[in-house]
């Protein structure tokens, strides 16, 4: 991401986020020196084949139900402008972030975007309007400050209900009386009732927040939106006319603490995190590898030192033994991860030398395992990689 300004009517001035992956000819980009290709051999490899494909799927489990893909963070780290042309059979997009959903009109998505925590100051409102951007209502003020607002043009609006999760929403108690509110507010066009679970990955996770979602909904004839991916993947039971996946998007399990693994949801990665072998070094026993020594051999190890460390998104806290794919073999992380680089096993595979080609997580690699492995989930490996690692698209041109 780059520093930018949005200007709007001469007096909302905010320095924002502009998505790194703007336009090769953006202003932005130009500003930006490109090593093309870089010269480090890290790079992430996108597969818009397979964000399409998911796509489908999720599609598929949730028909008739309309699909708003989320795309905030950045696309989990993908680059909204870069995995955009796998995103149009969507029927909308959703995120957090304002100055993102401006830079997708910009780059011609006119189909419905959905800002999932509504607006954070009044002065957003009239910026929504003329974007015509969907807003999520989720709090008394909010409520509030959208039906004391004079717009040029009327907001969508999700209006959130707290099923539990305790982290935005509406208090199911208070729905009739925030809908009867919005339904003679002039800044409103359509209302759609949402709620975001706190546990749809659980297998008991649902049954309390939906039978509540299903009380509240009861009094109304809304339109309602409940799923996430693992609500998808659970369309059956949840149901809904708006669904809202993220990480099966991506490639990346919604049920991976349960082991469920991506691949068995018929979802295939997007992202391989890739790099090569810069160094090989020869150890004896005793001799010990990178930062504090973590590592100590016990016997004669071969050691490949990879071109990628935690400035790059990799885990620093990765423990010894993490899955490592080098030269199509897999093999394992040892010592402690530094900056700039990571250390491998290579004692079983001789034939990798200098130059090996290295999988971090990807296609041949999910990148649930490894972040089992580091202790989080595939969400937060996606969305951490770093500014500095290019980006290399295949599969769909923009
Ligand atoms: C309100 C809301 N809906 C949908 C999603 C997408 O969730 P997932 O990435 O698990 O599919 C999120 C992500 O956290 C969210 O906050």
């Amino acid at each position: 991401m780059g520093l930018f300004c949005i200007i709007v009517r001469g007096v909302y001035i905010t320095a924002v986020a502009a998505p790194r992956d703007a336009g090769r000819d953006s202003p932005l980009n130009k500003m930006i020196p490109a090593f093309h290709p870089a010269a480090r051999p890290i790079k992430a490899m996108l597969d818009l084949r397979a964000l399409a494909h998911n796509l489908a799927v999720a599609r598929a489990l949730a028909a008739p139900a309309r699909t708003y893909a989320v795309v905030k963070a950045n696309a989990y780290g993908h680059g909204v402008s870069r995995v955009l042309p796998a995103l149009a059979a969507a029927d909308g997009l959703a995120l957090v972030e304002l100055e993102t959903a401006i830079y997708l009109r910009a780059l011609a998505w006119r189909k419905p975007i959905l800002l999932l925590e509504g607006f954070f100051d009044t002065r957003e409102l009239p910026v929504m309007a003329e974007h015509g951007l969907a807003t999520v209502v989720h709090h008394e003020s909010q409520v509030h400050a959208l039906c004391a607002a004079r717009l040029e043009r009327r907001l969508d609006v999700f209006v959130k209900v707290n099923t539990g999760m305790n982290r935005l929403g509406l208090p199911p108690a208070d729905i009739a009386q925030v809908v009867s509110r919005l339904r003679g507010c002039g800044a409103v066009r359509t209302l759609t009732l949402m709620t975001h679970f706190a546990s749809a990955d659980e297998p008991g996770g649902l049954r309390e927040p939906m039978a509540l979602f299903r009380t509240v909904a009861a009094q109304f004839d809304l339109p309602v939106s409940l799923a996430n991916s693992a609500g998808v993947v659970r369309y059956r039971e949840v149901g809904g006319d708006v669904v809202r996946p993220g990480i099966m998007l991506y490639g990346s399990s919604p049920f991976a603490a349960q082991a469920g693994s991506a691949a068995g949801l018929g979802l295939r990665p997007v992202m391989s995190l890739c790099s090569r072998i810069i160094a090989v070094q020869s150890l004896g026993p005793g001799d010990r590898v990178g930062y504090g020594g973590a590592h100590r051999a016990e016997r004669p190890e071969r050691i490949g030192i990879v071109a990628c460390g935690y400035a790059d998104g990799y885990p620093r806290h990765a423990p010894c033994d993490t899955p490592v794919e080098v030269a199509g073999a897999r093999t394992r992380l040892v010592g402690r991860v530094s900056m700039d680089m990571l250390a491998v096993d290579l004692t079983g595979l001789p034939e990798a030398q200098v130059g090996a080609p290295v999988e971090l997580w990807g296609g041949a690699l999910p990148v649930d395992e490894v972040a089992a492995s580091a202790g989080t989930i595939g969400y937060e490996l996606l969305c951490g990689v770093t500014q500095r690692v290019p980006f290399e698209v295949t599969g769909l041109t923009p």
